[in-house]
């Protein structure tokens, strides 16, 4: 599997989200621990971006009913939803890639 770039590494933040499009699947990318991950950006209880969600640590709280996610496990810990898919994603020379 290819490694695509997505992002340059300085435009992630430990506070908010970045949303991002790779072959037509909605990715949010977050820093935790100056460490990047990548998970599926809509959540799957209704249709809202997790990348705008309220980040806290290692969690991120869906902006719209307020389901928490583990950003690095993609576990949901608070209803209302379910999991999220978590993709690989790692920086190289300053540029964040993901494969799908
Ligand atoms: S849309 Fe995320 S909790 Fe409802």
């Amino acid at each position: 599997m290819m490694w695509k770039n997505i992002c340059k590494a300085s435009e992630l933040d430990q506070d908010q989200g970045v949303s991002v499009t790779v072959e037509g699947k909605e990715i949010g990318v977050f820093l935790v621990d100056e460490k990047p991950y990548a998970i599926a950006d809509i959540c799957p209880h209704a249709y809202a971006r997790l990348s705008q969600g309220f980040v806290d640590g290692d969690t991120v709280e869906c902006p719209l009913h307020e389901a928490v996610f583990e950003i690095k496990t993609g576990k949901c810990t608070k209803g209302p939803g379910s999991d999220v898919t978590i993709y690989p994603i790692q920086i190289v020379d300053g540029q964040v890639q993901i494969q799908l």
